[in-house]
């Protein structure tokens, strides 16, 4: 028998809490059903991480995330630590974890449900049967440039400094990701940047265009400028199949995209490093939300979006694709039965806890399984 992958949990911060819990019971449910089943390992990050240990992400756990098979992660974050100094924040676990392990690419999905049509601010028409994938660049721009940092001038001007910087190789290696995955999808990309403004924006358009004409003519690209994706991303969704883009503008696109399906809530996400020559690559998946700190800790959460990180991870980290495909019919059947958390419930239906939404994907797996 194949020796079992390790799996590194990382709940994090308020809300993680909650829907790990609840994805957990998930990978049980898995674990009782499949000859290879994973080791589970489980560590506090970010503020979970300050409070035990006083760093968001203790060499312990980065060690651990290095040599896992995959790593599922909650959320960081939560106003208690918003005056912790910024290398001790919750965030810079996260970051630190993204960066060493050079997680460069990361996969943000937007895909509409049908039974979650009407939970969109959006018309109907506008996101029905929408499914588009943010590609983001995830382990330089102005996450990482230096210099960084305030300083004070000689006539006692406070002023504040981040580099928004990309080498050729950090560009081309997220749009040959793009262009690859393209294939696989509409062969449509939109490389997004900034190109009338910024530097890094003619040089990232540059790069990408001589990429798809070295390896990738038979794609269709696009070049849109990231104050215009924005709009377009609210005016007409479904123009778009792939969006490649920079670290800050990727955050941004990315939580405006996951509105277009009803909540944010409900979106997963993949950061995936490069393969190395075994074909094993680092990989962290996690859902697109924040850790929540209004709902934390009342068993309100939506669990969907690390419930589908999970599916992610049994797709991308292990080649299970039936096992993603069942998880995410069994979404589909629990969103079909008109089974909601908070945020995406619709008129006249009650809403169900968290724990209870992790009831309903239980009950329909067993369900799919029978
Ligand atoms: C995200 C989050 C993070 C980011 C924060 C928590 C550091 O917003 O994953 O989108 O800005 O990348
Ligand atoms: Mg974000």
């Amino acid at each position: 028998m194949a020796a079992n992958k390790t799996l590194l949990i990382l709940p994090g911060d308020g809300i993680g809490v909650e829907v790990m819990t609840q994805v957990r019971r998930i990978v049980d449910w898995f674990d009782k059903r499949r000859a290879v089943g994973f080791d589970i390992l489980e560590h506090p990050v970010g503020g979970a991480a300050y409070d035990a240990h006083g760093t968001p992400l203790s060499d312990e756990a980065l060690s651990e995330a290095m040599n896992a098979d995959a790593v599922l992660l909650g959320a960081v974050g939560g106003p208690q630590y918003d005056n912790v100094p910024r290398d001790k924040r919750p965030e810079a676990g996260l970051l630190k974890l993204r960066k060493e392990m050079d997680l460069f690419a990361n996969l943000r999905p937007a895909m509409v449900f049908d039974a979650l049509v009407d939970a969109s601010t959006l018309k109907r028409e506008v996101v029905e049967g929408l499914d588009i994938l943010i590609l983001r660049e995830l382990t330089a721009g102005v996450y990482f440039g230096e210099p960084r940092g305030i300083e004070v001038l000689a006539d006692g001007t406070r002023r504040a400094i981040d580099t928004q910087a990309y080498t050729e190789n950090e560009i081309r290696r997220i749009a040959d990701v793009a262009f690859e995955m393209a294939a696989k999808r509409g062969n449509k990309v939109h490389s997004v940047e900034k190109a009338n403004v910024m530097e890094t924006g003619v040089f990232w358009r540059e790069v990408v265009t001589a990429l798809h004409r070295e390896k990738f003519s038979q794609v269709e690209l696009h070049h849109m400028y990231a104050d215009n994706c924005a709009m377009q991303l609210v005016r007409n969704p479904k123009q778009f199949d792939i969006i490649v883009t920079d670290n800050l503008f990727g955050d941004i696109l990315s939580d405006c995209a996951a509105m277009l399906t009803g909540s944010l809530g409900m979106l997963p996400s993949a950061s995936l490093g490069a393969e190395d020559e075994t074909g094993r690559r680092h990989a962290l998946y996690e859902p697109v939300h924040g850790s929540a700190p209004d709902i934390a800790g009342q068993d309100k959460a939506n669990p969907l979006a690390t419930i589908l990180s999970y599916a992610m991870m049994l797709r991308y980290s292990f080649g299970l694709l039936d096992d993603a495909d069942l998880v995410e019919k069994a979404v589909q059947n629990v969103l079909g039965a008109g089974i909601r958390t908070g945020d995406i419930v619709g008129p006249g239906m009650k809403a169900v806890s968290c724990s209870q939404m992790g009831d309903a994907v239980l009950a329909e797996l067993d369900k799919l399984a029978a």
